[in-house]
C-alpha cells in the first residue's frame, strides 16, 4: 500500500529552494514516527535535500539519470514510474515523501494521506497537487495552534479503491 506524508500550508506551498519553508519540530516527529522502519521513495531533488540517509529506512531513489549513484545499502535509485507503483502491492506501508513532482504523480495511487496542513500563507516555490477531499474520508483532525506556527496533523483515507 502507498502513502502520502508532507507537509502543506493553506496555499498548497511545501518547499522553496529546495528546502522546507518553515520548521515544525512536532512535524518532523511525526514524520519519523511513522516513517521509521518503513520504505521511503522520493524525488531525486527532495534526497539531496535530507540532511543524510535517515536512519532506520529503506530509501528509494528516483530520477531520470541511468548513472546517478549512491553507496548506501539503505539507498536504492530507481528510473520508471513501475518501478515505484510495484509499492502499491506491498501489505506493509509504503511512504511517498515528496517532493512537488513526485507526489502529483503517485497522488492518485495513495490510499491514504498523512498531511501536516500548516495554517500560513507564505510563499514558495514548489506545490502539492490540488486534490478533492471530497475523495477522502478523514480519520484525523487534530489542530495545535499552542506555538507560534499553527498547523493540523490531518489524516486522509481514499474513499474508492483504485
Ligand atoms: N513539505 C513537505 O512535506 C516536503 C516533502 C518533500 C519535499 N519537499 C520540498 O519539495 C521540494 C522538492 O520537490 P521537487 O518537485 O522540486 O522535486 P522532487 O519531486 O523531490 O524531485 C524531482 C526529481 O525526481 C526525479 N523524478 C520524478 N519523477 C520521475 C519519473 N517519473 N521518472 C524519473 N525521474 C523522476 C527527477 O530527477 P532528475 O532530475 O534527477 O531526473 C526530478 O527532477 C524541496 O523544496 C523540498 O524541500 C517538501
Amino acid at each position: 500500500m502507498l502513502s502520502i506524508i508532507a507537509a502543506i500550508n493553506e496555499n498548497y506551498v511545501i518547499g522553496k529552494d529546495n528546502k522546507l519553508p518553515w520548521h515544525i519540530s512536532e512535524d518532523l516527529k511525526r514524520f519519523k514516527k511513522l516513517t521509521t522502519g518503513k520504505t521511503i521513495i522520493m524525488g531525486r531533488k527532495t534526497f539531496e535535500s535530507l540532511p543524510s540517509v535517515l536512519p532506520n529506512r529503506k530509501h528509494i531513489v528516483i530520477t531520470n539519470n541511468i548513472n546517478y549513484n549512491y553507496d548506501n545499502d539503505n539507498v536504492e535509485v530507481v528510473h520508471r514510474i513501475n518501478d515505484v507503483l510495484k509499492y502499491k502491492n506491498c501489505e506493509d506501508e509504503v511512504f511517498i515523501i515528496g517532493g512537488g513532482k513526485v507526489y502529483a504523480e503517485f497522488l492518485p495511487y495513495c490510499e491514504k494521506l498523512y498531511l501536516t496542513k500548516v495554517h500560513s500563507n507564505q510563499g514558495g516555490d514548489t506545490f502539492f497537487p490540488k486534490f478533492d477531499i471530497n475523495n477522502y474520508e478523514i480519520i484525523e483532525n487534530e489542530k495545535n495552534d499552542s506555538g507560534n506556527i499553527k498547523y493540523s496533523f490531518l489524516t486522509l483515507k481514499l474513499k474508492y479503491h483504485i
